[in-house]
């Protein structure tokens, strides 16, 4: 294999439960125009080293789950085409601000108990007396473009990765939960945008976020969790003055 049809991955290795820290490993593969960074990667687990650890399985973008920090920048690996790296080596490590499992393998339980918070999902109206069991909730084209931006959220965590008041302050909920939160706000059928600001009004919800807008630029989905902020503060400013200025039956 010439340079010219290879080029090198610096992969991150770690073993929590054996070593004292991540350390680096190259690998040559093939450099092919049409293989991704995850391309590569299986070729090293294919061909070559069958302990290196990583998450995919789509290969469409559609999953979620091959976000690494690519040459320091959070990426989907299926989504990221060595070429653009050539001719090398690329480094290749776990997303950052989470706790690393294996290798590039990183542990999201963290988000997976702070989305529930949010309630991501259509609350209905407390009043179901007037809805037949039967009912279709119909919605037009305009309600469904409302919201369809902030629904194309694969969980992939890119933004999590990105985010510095995130890294320093892992009790914030998040970019994509907020962006979920705003999802489901939008929709004509949900009546829990009260029970959202109750969480995202609290010191860990939409408040800890400076603006930086790494959320929104790495953001593989064009999902635009930094605007999803910007509304929500906005709602729960309004929320606060309503409950300070107005009787409890007219907010
Ligand atoms: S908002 Fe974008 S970057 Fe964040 S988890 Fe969803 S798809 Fe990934
Ligand atoms: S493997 Fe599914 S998004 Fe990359």
């Amino acid at each position: 294999m010439t340079s010219a049809d290879s080029i090198q991955l610096r992969v991150s290795r770690y073993r929590p439960d054996t070593d004292a820290g991540p350390h680096w490993q190259e690998y040559e593969v093939p450099l092919r125009k049409e293989w991704t960074v995850l391309d590569g990667l299986n070729h090293v687990k294919n061909e070559v080293d069958t302990t290196l650890s990583f998450r995919w399985s789509c290969r469409m973008g559609i999953c979620g789950s091959c976000g690494m920090n690519i040459e320091g920048e959070p990426k989907l690996t299926c989504a990221t085409f060595l070429s653009d790296y050539a001719p090398g080596p690329v480094t290749i490590e776990p997303l950052a601000n989470f706790p690393v499992i294996r290798d590039l393998v990183v542990d999201l339980s963290d988000f997976m108990a702070k989305l529930p918070r949010v309630k991501p999902w259509i609350i209905g109206a407390e009043d179901h007396s007037q809805v037949e069991p039967d009912v279709e909730f119909l919605q037009t084209p305009g309600q469904l473009d409302a919201y369809r931006q902030f629904s194309m959220c694969i969980n992939c965590m890119l933004c999590y990765a990105a985010c510095p008041v995130y890294g320093l302050d892992p009790e914030f909920i998040g970019p994509a939960a907020i962006a979920l939160a705003e999802r489901y706000d939008l929709d004509s059928r949900d009546h829990g945008t009260s029970q959202r600001l109750d969480v995202l009004g609290a010191h860990d919800g939409v408040w800890a976020c400076t603006f930086v807008g790494e959320c929104t630029k790495v953001c593989p989905k064009h999902v635009d969790p930094a605007s999803a902020i910007q509304r929500y503060k906005l709602k729960t400013a309004l929320h606060t003055v309503k409950a300070f200025l107005l009787p409890r039956g007219a907010r």
